[in-house]
């Protein structure tokens, strides 16, 4: 292992100033896609309000469209969405005073109860740019003046065509893919959930997972990297940023089958392949999981410097009723309460009792990092060297 992947000397701030950006980003990325709502979850006429990295955010369909827009009224700052009024299509209005809004731009277009205000056509609120693909609804959150924003899919997991023996997984802008999934407000900083979503050294978390001894799944103790490429970054121009852990590749991780020392065997005897990486500005995909061919894509959207939106999502391609019929039954009576609950709660309970290191006790310069970090390493110099902005607190009374 070199140097420059190693973590050896972990805590010092040598190895901390590698990756300052990152350090600071307790509030998270700014000038980036981020996943807002599931598609069911706002109905056509309705409006719900969200939180992403300090920006609160109400998203409105209108005539099954989307819109996204400050959910702050302008005039005395109650939220839009404490009590979503959608009196016309093409509209939302604030609840207190009757202030109206177009979705398209933002422009107050009227005051229910003064349709003559002299301030009628002269304000605005803020609106933010957003997609909405295959049931879930995305919101590109940052500077107001930032200009066009990037293609959504730079910002989202990409395949990697690295394997030629591989089967590709779904990719969530793809046509024909059927997604399910659940998304869950967690304690804990964007990044300990991001990290812990990558981390090859925490197996021992999943040691007693349900869906693994069900499924007689081999579990090492640990996957160790024994080369510097055994995670590989990927940086496309204008494109998506990640790196991925190479464990299809049995020359550059090995697993650790037995430890003596504290009386521990690995479990399970079926081989079962699969690998993660982990995207700026911070999504992780796990090829071929829970199950082969199917694909795990988790979120972990900023929403203070203290929470995150957790996102879990499984794709599958279905084109017909039948495919998607079939693959939600299994969903629903396996995937979601042995995966993405029993399996992710183990990572749940993992970020939140990280997040008090990390708050109290100024955890980025008081962590002794391992070789088994070195890939968290690798993702914290590849974030800092693509950020395109801070999310800041918004509160006045912060620095
Ligand atoms: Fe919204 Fe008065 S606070 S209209
Ligand atoms: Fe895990």
């Amino acid at each position: 292992m070199s140097s420059s992947t190693s973590a050896h000397s972990g805590g010092s701030s040598a190895v901390t100033r590698q990756y300052a950006p990152y350090v600071e980003a307790d509030w998270g990325y700014a000038n980036h896609w981020y996943p807002a709502l599931f598609s069911h979850e706002l109905e056509d006429g309705s409006a719900k309000g969200i939180t992403i990295g300090g920006h609160d955010i109400v998203i409105r369909r209108s005539a099954g469209k989307a819109y996204a827009l400050s959910d702050r009224c302008i005039h005395r700052g109650v939220k839009l969405s404490a009590k979503p009024m959608c009196l016309s299509e093409g509209t939302i209005t604030c609840w207190y005073h009757g202030f109206t809004y177009g979705l398209d731009d933002g422009t107050l277009t009227t005051i229910v109860g003064n349709p003559d205000d002299s301030l009628i056509g002269r304000a605005k609120i803020r609106t933010y740019p957003s997609e909405e693909h295959n049931g879930i609804i995305y919101v590109f959150v940052g500077d107001e003046d930032f200009g066009t924003p990037p293609p959504l899919e730079s910002d989202l997991p990409m395949r990697v065509n690295n394997d030629p023996n591989d089967n590709p997984v779904a990719h969530l802008l793809e046509e024909g893919v059927h997604i399910r999934g659940i998304r869950r407000t967690l304690v804990g900083n964007w990044r300990l959930a991001a990290e812990n979503g990558l981390d090859p050294g925490h197996l021992l978390v999943h040691w007693d997972n349900t869906i693994l001894l069900a499924l007689n799944r081999a579990l090492p103790l640990g996957v160790n990297a024994v080369a510097d490429s055994a995670t590989e970054e990927i940086d496309i121009p204008d494109g998506p940023k990640g790196v991925m852990n190479r464990y299809d590749r049995p020359d550059l991780y090995q697993p650790v089958l037995e430890n003596p020392k504290v009386n521990m065997e690995a479990r399970g005897g079926e081989q079962h392949y699969f690998r993660t990486s982990l995207w700026v500005p911070g999504s992780l995909m796990v090829e071929h999981w829970p199950l082969t061919d199917q694909v795990q894509y988790e979120f972990y959207v900023p929403i203070d410097d203290h929470h995150h939106m957790y996102w879990e999502v499984i794709a599958v391609r279905a084109s017909s009723q039948e495919e998607r019929d079939k693959f939600d039954f299994q969903y629903e009576n396996f995937l979601q309460p042995l995966a993405l609950e029993g399996f992710n709660d183990s990572d749940v309970f993992a970020r939140e009792a990280t997040e008090e290191h990390y708050t109290r006790f100024d955890g980025w310069n008081n962590e002794v990092l391992c070789d088994m970090d070195y890939s968290i390493v690798a993702w914290r110099k590849m974030a800092a060297r693509h950020l395109r902005g801070f999310f800041e607190s918004p509160y006045q009374d912060e620095d």
